[in-house]
């Protein structure tokens, strides 16, 4: 934008250009000014600044679920507040910084605080660190997240590996111009979370005595809770929890042609016929107290990769 208007202050300077020659180059300078992979290059360049390692796993952590950080050797972090194209953070929980060291000896790099599309971001901008972390190496994805149950054989503090989603009325991150650098116009979604890393979180938690549900996690805007209706309407589409992230992720890692793994924290029930009210505060408890068992789980996973 500042160029258009340095260009319109300039007009009176430069009487040579026509209108049409100063439209045409407001198109070209706002093309370079808003393209997608010029800003994706200019955050990596910035990172590598900072970092010249190249992470092979990239980690995005859920709500009350920052411990994984803990466990790694922290090598460099760097704010959001730092990064130049980056969305801030607004979420209670979320601490909002890149995290780049090595767990097991794997290099990975974590985003500590996520972007949530109902906190106003866009879609595109929901998405932009999973991006950052395709044009920094990343191959493979793991992202956790806390999620309400709507399965009745669900508990509080129960861990459920995403299988599949179904995207509720959520914008599909994709809609716009396709930056064919990133991936392809029409990725297939008959598969996005990795089958081997499935079967082998499925191993980890057993050896490690940790009961893993799996199921389908239903993406929605939120920020509201949903009403009794709207849980049960979940449940009937197949859907086995129901969560406020993730989805927009996991397609942008698909399209970028990166393994996915998703792995939700159950922290309320949507569906009981007590009084069922849900909050902020109680779904951070939960996912703490279960926090642990997630942490351990995604560590051998790393181990494994
Ligand atoms: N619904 C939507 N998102 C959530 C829930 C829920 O019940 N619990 C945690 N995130």
């Amino acid at each position: 934008m500042c160029i258009t208007y340095v260009l319109m202050f300039q007009y009176s300077a430069i009487p040579k250009l026509g209108i049409k020659h100063i439209f045409y180059l407001w198109r070209l300078m706002n093309h370079m000014e808003n393209s997608l992979l010029q800003q994706l290059q200019q955050t990596t360049a910035f990172i590598k600044t900072k970092y010249t390692k190249q992470p092979l796993v990239g980690v995005v952590l859920g709500s009350g679920l920052g411990n994984f950080i803990k466990g790694m050797q922290v090598e460099c972090e760097i704010d959001y507040s730092d990064l130049p194209h980056f969305p801030l953070s607004t979420v209670k929980g979320h601490k909002g910084k890149l995290v780049f060291g090595s767990m097991n000896n794997k290099p990975v790099m974590v985003m500590a605080g996520r972007f949530h599309f109902y906190e106003g971001y866009a879609p595109q901008q929901v998405v932009y660190p999973v991006r950052v972390m395709k044009m920094l190496g990343v191959k493979t994805l793991l992202i956790s997240n806390a999620a309400g149950g709507v399965n009745p054989s669900f508990k509080v503090g129960d861990l459920m590996i995403i299988k599949d989603h179904i995207s509720l009325f959520i914008i599909n991150p994709l809609i716009g111009k396709n930056e064919d650098g990133l991936g392809t116009r029409f990725p297939d979604m008959s598969q996005p979370y990795s089958k081997d890393l499935i079967t082998k979180a499925n191993s980890i938690a057993k050896n490690l005595g940790h009961e893993v549900k799996e199921g389908v996690y239903c993406g929605v805007t939120g920020p509201t809770f949903e009403t009794r209706s709207e849980y049960k309407l979940i449940k009937a589409v197949g859907g086995d929890a129901v969560g406020m992230s993730t989805v927009q992720e996991v397609i942008a890692g698909v399209h970028a042609g990166m393994k996915v793994f998703a792995m939700s924290i159950i922290t309320d029930l949507g569906i009981r016929d007590e009084e069922n009210i849900i909050t902020h505060e109680e779904v951070l408890t939960a996912a703490s107290e279960a926090e642990p068992k997630l942490t351990a789980i995604f560590k051998e996973l790393v181990l494994q990769l």
